[in-house]
């Protein structure tokens, strides 16, 4: 069983689908592992640190050459596997549903691509899961950003000069991202409050220490809804939480919005006209930019200047963190292939409930159910 670890080629990647940590676990289940040259030089990961712990390095062709498993982090070009993947498993974040052609691409190569952020939401999953691991750190720095580029200080401050009030902060869409930059919020001194569609964040909200800010007149998601998403909510909720917001938003300095819904572009919870009743040199980070964005007027990786507001649209903030978030993602990928590890045979061999969730083709087809419907 030969184990691939790829160079990432997108611009700005920075991440590795594995550590030394991983690679020496790997080759305690009976696996060789091959890492391509420099994939973890961006992470801080030498080559040398790799190769004492046991794996072989080597330019993409040789890494590639006999490979079963291949890691990424973001899917790898097609054209880059020809000739060396047939049969093999391709596991990383494929974005199934933005780079669709290259799923067929990977379908035609004869490769087992299987996407990683369609692990399915189930407690015994929860240590595989990329969106949750690389969401926490992300929700951390995206507060860091929003702070840096704010004019004026998050905690109150009491000096011989006069007092600094503290920072307003908003957190909208209050799942792993929303509930750690509460926290981060909070840690900085700023006054927080936050709101979700899923009644079940209420609780949470309050545990950390922030405000809750909820639609009570229109029915939001009780519970947690499926499988912990959010779905598209109707047009009556929608227009409350305008208005909520609309009068909430003014009285913010710091706004984080994280709203995703699953296979659908994100909600805008913030129009322009919002953007303009805020105070001028009000922050808002976007972190749903790359999926539509949350607020009017982001654009992923870049920082405007709108109605005097700073709107940052988030752009794999994962990716600003490469040490810490390429360590968990590395995990995440070793508890999944390690809990299917079948002994005998020497691979992973997936069960029903996970396999069909994160199988995106097999046999030369295209077979996930989420891309067929
Ligand atoms: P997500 O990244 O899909 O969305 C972020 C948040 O935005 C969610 O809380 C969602 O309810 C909220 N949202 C969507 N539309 C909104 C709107 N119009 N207005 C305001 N908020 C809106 O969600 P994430 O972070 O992936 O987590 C969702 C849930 O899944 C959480 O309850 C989490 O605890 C649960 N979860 C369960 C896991 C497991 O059991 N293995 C692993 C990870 C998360």
């Amino acid at each position: 069983m030969r184990i691939a670890v790829l160079k990432e080629l997108a611009a700005g990647e920075t991440r590795v689908a594995a550590t030394p940590e991983t690679v020496k676990k790997f080759i305690a289940l009976g696996a060789e592992v091959a890492i391509e040259s420099g994939a973890g030089e961006a992470a801080s990961i030498a080559d040398a640190d790799y190769a004492a712990a046991g794996a072989k390095l080597g330019d993409r062709a040789a890494t590639l050459k006999g490979a079963n498993i291949i890691l990424g982090i973001q899917g790898p070009d097609p054209a880059t596997l020809s000739g060396f993947a047939e049969g093999a498993w391709l596991a990383a974040a494929l974005n199934p549903f933005g780079e669709r052609a290259r799923v067929d691409e990977y379908a035609k190569l004869g490769i087992e691509a299987l996407a990683m952020e369609f692990m399915p939401r189930i407690t015994r999953a929860q240590s595989m899961d990329i969106l949750s691991s690389q969401a926490n750190l992300a929700g951390y720095k995206a507060v860091l950003m929003a702070a840096n580029a704010y004019g004026r200080a998050f905690p109150m401050m009491m000096t011989a000069a006069g007092t600094v009030s503290a920072a307003k902060a908003f957190v909208m869409g209050v799942g792993v991202a929303g509930l750690q930059a509460i926290a981060t919020a909070r840690r900085l001194g700023a006054q927080v409050s936050a709101t979700d569609v899923r009644s079940a964040t209420k609780e949470q909200i309050l545990s950390l220490g922030a405000k809750p800010i909820f639609v009570e007149n229109v029915a939001g998601i009780e519970g947690e809804g499926a499988g912990g998403y959010a779905t598209e909510m109707s047009d009556e909720y929608k227009a409350a939480q305008a208005e909520l917001v609309s009068s909430h938003i003014a009285k913010q300095d710091i706004v984080i919005t994280t709203a995703l819904i699953p296979g659908r572009p994100a909600p805008r919870l913030i129009s322009d006209a919002q953007l303009a009743t805020m105070r001028p040199g009000s922050v808002t980070v976007d972190m749903a930019a790359e999926s539509g964005g949350n607020v009017e007027g982001s654009v992923p990786g870049e920082t405007k200047r709108i109605h005097g507001v700073t709107v940052i649209g988030a752009k794999n903030i994962a990716a600003l963190m490469p040490a810490d978030t390429s360590a968990l993602f590395s995990r995440n990928l070793f508890n999944f292939l390690s809990a299917f590890w079948d002994k005998e045979a020497g691979r992973p061999v997936l069960d029903e409930e996970i396999g069909n969730a994160v199988r995106l083709t097999q046999g030369g087809k295209v077979v996930n159910e989420r891309l067929l419907g």
